[in-house]
């Protein structure tokens, strides 16, 4: 049962009760999602290691300066000092200890990348971390076709994560980021439902970027290219079709944070049980 076939007659309850909020395929195909993302992208850091840098069109490599658009790496200050900087276009940022130069698995600043906390495994290992991705990216597609096939037939797609074309008025969205910057999250009935930033979040990722990084990534397979080279023909090139892999990755990377911050700001124990055993707390409106 989905979050929008519940619905109570009568008056509104005036203490808190449990709701079955998310359907087990969901929670469980959720979790699945979650651990396969995070070795995606700690694999995919340590894969875009290898030659941080990206290209835009049908070729790129090391001397390509005109088709580059984004570099992660290290240079020598005038004072001798090494630094780490992000370049993206004509734009340089500063970026030691973070990107570029950051401590190693020793404590020691090394050039690299990505810093090696955030990568997997965390020292530079290229064929064990395409291992782990093009295994988890497998498990992604199959358990994002459960969770599509899953919510199309339930309705789940439909009922609870489409937007209702009313919400998508300015005056909806404003009022929903007032009530998050006011930290304020609904009660009572309207927390049964995803309101529309959730609608929009979720449905951005489950519609656009899961799928963005799947085409790419499928396009950039040899042996899937060898199959069907249209997909990277659809995308104008591998280089382009890499770079639009990391940026999807590098969204999903702020969704995540963004979803985490939520859930710890809206409750993290009566949100994660939700997501767990599929019962949510509400609270009566009266609630402060
Ligand atoms: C440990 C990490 C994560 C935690 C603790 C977490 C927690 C949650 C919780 C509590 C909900 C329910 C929110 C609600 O009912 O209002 C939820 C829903 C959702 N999460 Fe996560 N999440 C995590 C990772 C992820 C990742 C990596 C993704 C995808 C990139 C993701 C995508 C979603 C989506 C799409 C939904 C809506 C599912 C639906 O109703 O069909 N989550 N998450």
């Amino acid at each position: 049962m989905s979050a929008a076939d519940i619905s109570i007659a009568g008056p509104a309850p005036t203490t808190s009760y449990l709701f079955h909020r998310h359907a087990l395929l969901v929670r469980i195909t959720h979790w699945i999602n979650a651990l396969a993302i995070l070795f995606l992208l700690g694999t995919g850091l340590n894969i875009f290691n290898a030659h941080p840098a990206l290209y835009w069109g049908q070729y790129g490599a090391d001397d390509d300066d005109a088709r580059r658009w984004l570099e992660i790496g290290s240079a020598d200050s005038p004072d001798g000092k090494p630094y780490g900087f992000l370049r993206i276009g004509s734009l340089t940022v500063h970026t030691t200890s973070l990107l570029g130069i950051s401590a190693g698995a020793d404590g020691q600043p090394q050039a690299i990348a990505y810093p090696a906390w955030a990568t997997f495994p965390s020292y530079r290992d290229l064929a064990t971390a395409r291992n782990f991705h093009f295994f988890f990216a497998w498990v992604l597609i199959l358990n994002g076709l459960t969770y599509l096939g899953y919510g199309l037939v339930s309705g789940h797609l439909r009922k609870d994560l489409a937007p209702r074309l009313k919400e998508l008025s300015l005056r909806n969205i404003g009022h929903d980021i007032v009530q998050h910057a006011r930290l304020k999250f609904p009660k009572g009935e309207e927390a049964k439902r995803y309101h529309i930033l959730q609608k929009l979040a979720y449905g951005g990722v489950v519609v656009v970027l899961i799928p963005g990084v799947i085409f790419t990534g499928l396009g950039m397979s040899p042996g899937i290219n060898a199959a069907w080279p249209w997909i990277l023909e659809l995308f104008g090139g591998r280089p382009s079709a890499r770079s639009i892999h990391w940026v999807c990755a590098n969204l999903i990377m702020v969704f995540i944070i963004v979803h985490l911050l939520m859930v710890v700001l809206a409750g993290p124990y009566n949100e994660i049980r939700s997501m767990i055993t599929g019962k949510f707390r509400v609270d009566p409106e009266t609630a402060k």
